[in-house]
């Protein structure tokens, strides 16, 4: 009774209740765009080219190939331009002309001596950059048959892509005419096209988009609703998702460290698609959604690069999209280690330690190291529950990478003959190309923590790219065949290339696309 009594009284005296003051928005509340990016030109497969087309005419020799669609007029008045333009069909050298009969504009692109899926690929590619303005339908001739219209197909798309879905009021609509790829088989085109390309072309601008976004609009939950957006509908495909408080039960100290500071959760995300029997392949993706530094914060210029640091991440589930939409008959297990790395009250800090799930700890030196910490928790996850046969990471991890290797190359590196060099296969098939580096001994020497069981950096003293490799790799079965692709300037590129307009590049998706395909355990 007396306590029934001091109850009534307390709650008397309450304050009243707070109004729902629980933090549901996160930055302004505004989304900057409710557009979409404007929609590319359709592609298409024909034995003939549309009379009012702009023409693009690939070719190896500055005599143009017999089947361009050309009259004789037209032919000689083109070739007498190239002559005295010099025009040695070197790859991707261009010459733009106008005024030549009905044609808006016909633009002759070499592909060099060799004649290969990449050159063809790149051909169309920077066709594709050159016609952005052009208004009239596009047709594209001297590819060659079948699957060769198939890899122009996919060159045009790569290059023609583009992030406009912010410019509201100062864009202009490009067009949406078609593009008809000229060739003498069209259908095999068409089954090459539908069969595989057109899914690769669509998981690339999934992968750039992501990327390109900003991180106002992309951190851990939107980036996992586009993915689940992707591939809704998608046969064989099932997403896994792990909260911070699931996280929390799997001891998974080093992501939730990483993200402690940012509002925003930490998520891990597992995409599966199941084409086949067997022990999937594991690909753990770097998903650092904006990258300050953390309490170590970086210098303001150039920060802004940062909200691509989640490309990784961007790049395992990109090639998922494109197996799964391909119907590869392949199993492989993509994971989006996703979090924000930001400054904050409750932020992490430099010397702290952290408890990874595996069981090992790890002594924080700069909280700018992050990528490598949401990295361990992912391949701990999805090995124990997994057991994949194979597994490959994927991050924009060292500005020490970018100072070794600018973004000609990735680095690679791992353990396993087989699965080193079925990288290495895989980029010098699609261009997105690796170069080997070492995993040396006495790195692990470098690493020793005083007081945990692994230091997660070394302050400044290289090899950073190395070290980080290494850490990485502390994490990861001695038996598993293992490969670490070390990605930090790739997934940005500054100007245009003819398969990667300026901005985003979508790396990665294309490389571990064919890795999955061609990789045997
Ligand atoms: N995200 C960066 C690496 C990066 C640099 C990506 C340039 C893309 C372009 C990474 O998290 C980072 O900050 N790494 C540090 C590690 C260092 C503190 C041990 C670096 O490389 O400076
Ligand atoms: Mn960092
Ligand atoms: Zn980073």
């Amino acid at each position: 009774m007396r306590l029934l009594l001091a109850a009534t009284c307390l709650a008397a005296f309450a304050v009243p209740a707070a109004p729902a003051l629980a933090q549901t928005v996160f930055g302004s509340g505004v989304a900057a765009s409710s557009a979409r990016n404007s929609a590319e030109r359709p592609i298409v497969f024909a034995a003939t080219a549309p009379a009012d087309a702009a023409l693009v005419i690939l070719t190896a020799e500055q005599a143009l190939p017999a089947d361009a669609p050309l009259t004789s007029d037209e032919r000689r008045a083109v070739e007498q331009a190239l002559a005295s333009a010099g025009f040695a069909a070197k790859p991707n050298e261009t010459v733009a002309l106008r005024g030549i009969g009905a044609r808006p504009r016909i633009i002759v692109v070499g592909l060099g001596q060799d004649g290969t899926a990449k050159a063809v690929m790149e051909a169309a590619g920077k066709a594709a950059q050159d016609l952005r303005g052009e208004k009239a339908p596009v047709a594209l001739a001297g590819a060659g048959a079948g699957a060769r219209m198939a890899d122009a197909a996919l060159g045009y798309a790569l290059g023609q892509y583009r992030f406009d879905r912010y410019k509201v009021t100062t864009g202009s609509a490009p067009s949406t005419a078609p593009v008809t790829i000229v060739g003498s088989d069209a259908a095999a085109a068409q089954l090459a096209w539908s069969g595989r390309h057109a899914a690769t072309a669509e998981a690339v601008r999934f992968s750039r988009d992501l990327t390109n976004e900003p991180a106002s609009t992309i951190y851990p939950d939107s980036f996992i609703a586009r993915t689940r957006e992707a591939f809704a509908g998608v046969a064989g495909v099932s997403i896994e998702v792990l909260d911070e408080a699931a996280m929390r039960k799997l001891n998974m100290g080093s992501i939730l460290g990483v993200g402690q500071g940012s509002p925003r959760g930490s998520r891990l995300l597992l995409v599966t698609y199941k084409g086949s029997d067997g022990a999937p392949l594991a690909m753990v993706g770097k998903g650092i959604t904006f990258d300050s530094g953390g309490i170590s914060l970086k210098p303001g210029a150039g920060m802004w690069r940062m909200k691509g640091d989640m490309a990784g991440a961007a790049a395992v589930v990109g090639a998922t999209l494109s197996l799964a939409k391909s119907k590869a008959p392949v199993h492989v297990v993509a994971v989006a280690a996703l979090a924000e790395n930001m400054p904050d009250g409750n932020a992490q800090r430099p010397g702290d330690v952290v408890r990874t799930m595996s069981g090992k700890t790890a002594e924080i030196f700069s909280t700018d190291a992050e990528g490598r910490m949401v990295m361990v928790d992912g391949i701990e996850y999805v090995t124990a529950t997994r057991k994949p046969a194979a597994l490959v990471n994927i991050a924009t991890l060292t500005g020490a990478k970018v100072t070794a290797l600018g973004d000609e190359y990735a680095g690679l590196f791992g353990r396993g003959a087989g699965i080193l060099a079925a990288v290495e296969a895989a980029g010098e098939k699609t261009g997105e190309a690796v170069w080997r580096l070492p995993l040396h001994p006495n790195y692990a020497e470098e690493l020793k923590s005083d007081i945990a069981d692994i230091k997660h950096s070394t302050e400044g003293v290289p090899p950073g790219a190395g070290h980080a490799a290494h850490f990485v790799g502390f994490f990861v079965d001695p038996a598993l065949p293992w490969a670490h692709i070390d990605m930090a300037g790739n997934e940005m590129s500054d100007s245009a290339k003819p398969l990667t307009p300026k901005g985003a590049t979508g790396y990665g998706v294309r490389l571990l696309d064919e890795l999955v395909r061609s990789w045997k355990p």
